[in-house]
């Protein structure tokens, strides 16, 4: 319970400190997680009590219907020629910088969105900090359904141990927003990140990989030692 209670915590405070850093007539890259939630709900208060003008590209269904239940007008990237600011969780963080993404299986969109932000902000609390990628987390492969076998041959192949994931409140595979399915992927050590990374994309089949490397340009981590103030500190 208390650990819950210290992680929501976190998350709201990071989340707060994200949506400060958005001006008047951004575009901005709306993630999606319980991370960036708290952001998004901000926002949505920043543009009903203060008139901020703001447009939100939403990465996720959950990001759209959280932005369009916050009062955020929302485009796709069809309307818009930059994205100012995006504001994205993680799963994980390297001391670089490097993340691991899609735990929810929206690394996809989130990719295309984050990379094109000028500013590319990532949320997390201090779980989420690693000394390598693939500490905790596996690597999450979204896939064409019918390359699903083949995939998972070559990510064998290459030392993985693929799962193919499976829904929790839905019988048999995610599906992600794009109708695809996502394989998690542990491998006993990644050396190289930004190999792997186009090594995966370019398995025929693979559409994108949860690994993010070199695209964020400043995390926010939050964190409260014990009995201390909760404090949100910025890598840069
Ligand atoms: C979704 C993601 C999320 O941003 C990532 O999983 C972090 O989520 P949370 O803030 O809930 O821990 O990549 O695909």
């Amino acid at each position: 319970m208390e650990r819950t209670d210290r992680a929501e915590r976190l998350k709201e405070r990071v989340g707060l400190e994200a949506a400060k850093m958005v001006t008047d007539g951004a575009i901005v890259g709306l993630g999606t997680g319980s991370t960036v939630a708290p952001a998004i709900a901000e926002l949505g208060r920043r543009v009903r009590e203060e008139g901020l003008e703001i447009i939100g590209i939403p990465t996720s269904y959950q990001a759209a219907m959280l932005a369009r239940a916050s009062g955020i007008t929302t485009r796709t990237l069809d309307d818009v020629s930059r994205i100012d600011i995006a504001i994205d969780g993680a799963d994980e963080v390297d001391p670089d910088k490097n993340l691991i993404k899609g735990r929810g299986a929206a690394h996809t969109r989130e990719k295309v969105v984050d990379s094109w932000a000028e500013l590319f902000v990532v949320v997390v609390d201090d779980s989420k900090l690693v000394r390598h990628l693939g500490e905790k987390f596996p690597v999450p492969v979204e896939v064409l359904p019918f390359a699903v076998h083949p995939v998972m041959k070559k990510l064998q192949a290459m030392g993985g141990d693929p799962e193919l994931r499976v829904g929790v409140r839905k019988d048999g595979p995610v599906i992600t927003d794009q109708g695809n399915m996502i394989i998690d992927v542990r491998f006993p050590e990644i050396k190289d990140p930004k190999a792997l990374e186009a090594r995966l994309n370019n398995i025929p089949g693979v559409v994108e990989n949860g690994l993010f490397v070199g695209l964020a340009h400043l995390v926010l981590v939050g964190t409260e030692e014990e009995g201390e103030k909760l404090t949100v500190r910025r890598i840069e």
